[in-house]
């Protein structure tokens, strides 16, 4: 058996584990060999491959980023990109395929799927959103990333009585600004599933000045407020049609400023997030997901993605991971509340 490897959209911590284990297990276990495609999608739509066995693994369980390479390459996008892909398939002797990537990448993987490719997805993304599974690869370390940040934002805003506003990831979901806002005891945090009210935000900014401390509010990038309550800006569409976002923070803190006469200033995490070592958790969560995709792959059980639940690692159809975003559920936000301002 010949086996693809594939990563695809943002680069996540823990890639690189997933590549591992897959390798690892595929080779010692079943006697597979494997071809890396690079950069995602473009790897088999342009025929861009590379070797990937034992030695190509040897090393890289720390590493962030992927040694395959990454690109939002969408094959849908492409005249005949589907049959581009298949034709490169059977060139490359492939008989399966590993998919790692979020919402974008294994939505192709389904559709792929449908079509009767032989492919199995794992969920990656730092900002957790996919369904099917209770967590994502590389979403602890981008929380972590975040609350060390928060941790250290906490001194300055005491020392020179500011409003601190910090940016993070996430998309439309508010997964990293709830966990790394909560972690990081921020006063106020903001997301995309429940419309802020610029008024209220104030209220509680002078509040906590009152009270002899100065504020942090973490802000998801894809926060937005009430409408009619303050100006957003549009960004630009990727290849899967989806608006770059990133600026509320900065808005934010103008709007602050103007409005209760303190200084505010934003930081924006960024790409940090992404970057770097995966955590622990990540590192066994990323290796295990692929420990169990080769052996979907082993078992013909295509089609699926691997899934996290409780403890445990299950099959889920990928349409279940990609079908509908998974977004924070109203009383989890409700409870962060109590600690507002
Ligand atoms: O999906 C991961 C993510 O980091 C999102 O949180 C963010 O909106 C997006 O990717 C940024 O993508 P890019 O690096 O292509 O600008």
């Amino acid at each position: 058996m010949r086996v693809g490897v594939l990563t695809g959209g943002g680069d996540c911590p823990g890639l690189n584990a997933v590549i591992r284990a897959v390798v690892r297990r595929g080779v010692d276990e079943y006697g597979y060999d494997f071809v890396g495609f690079r950069d995602g999608w473009r790897g088999p739509l342009e025929n861009v491959t590379c070797e990937l066995g034992i030695r190509q693994v040897r090393g890289i369980l720390p590493r962030g980023g992927t040694i395959l390479g990454s690109s939002r390459t969408n094959p849908f996008k492409v005249d005949n990109g589907v049959e581009m892909i298949t034709d490169n398939l059977v060139a490359n002797g492939v008989d399966a395929l590993v998919a790692i990537g979020g919402e974008d990448t294994l939505g192709v993987a389904t559709k792929l799927a449908d079509r009767g490719v032989n492919v199995v997805g794992v969920p990656k993304t730092i900002d957790n959103d996919l369904g099917g599974t209770d967590f994502t690869f590389g979403f602890d370390t981008a929380v972590n990333i975040a609350t060390e940040a928060i941790d250290r934002l906490h001194t300055t805003a005491e020392s020179h009585h500011r409003v601190l506003v910090v940016e993070v990831m996430g998309r439309h979901a508010g997964w990293i600004a709830l966990h790394s806002g909560l972690a990081g005891g921020a006063n106020i945090i903001l997301i995309p599933e429940q419309p802020f009210d610029i008024d209220h935000v104030c209220t509680l900014v002078e509040r906590r000045f009152q009270l002899q401390y100065a504020p942090i509010i973490v802000v998801a990038e894809g926060a937005v407020p009430a409408a009619g309550t303050m100006q957003t800006v549009d960004g630009e569409l990727d290849a899967f049609g989806h608006v770059r976002l990133g600026g509320i923070g900065d808005r934010l803190a103008r709007e602050i400023e103007a409005r209760t006469g303190k200084e505010a200033r934003t930081v924006v995490l960024g790409h940090t997030q992404r970057g770097g070592t995966p955590t622990a958790f990540d590192r066994w969560l990323a290796t295990r997901f692929g420990l169990h995709a080769i052996q979907a792959v082993h078992d013909g059980d295509f089609g699926t993605m691997v899934a996290l639940r409780g403890t445990d690692i299950v099959r889920v159809p990928l349409i279940e991971g990609t079908g509908e975003l998974k977004t924070v559920d109203p009383a989890q936000y409700s409870e962060a509340e109590v600690l507002f301002g």
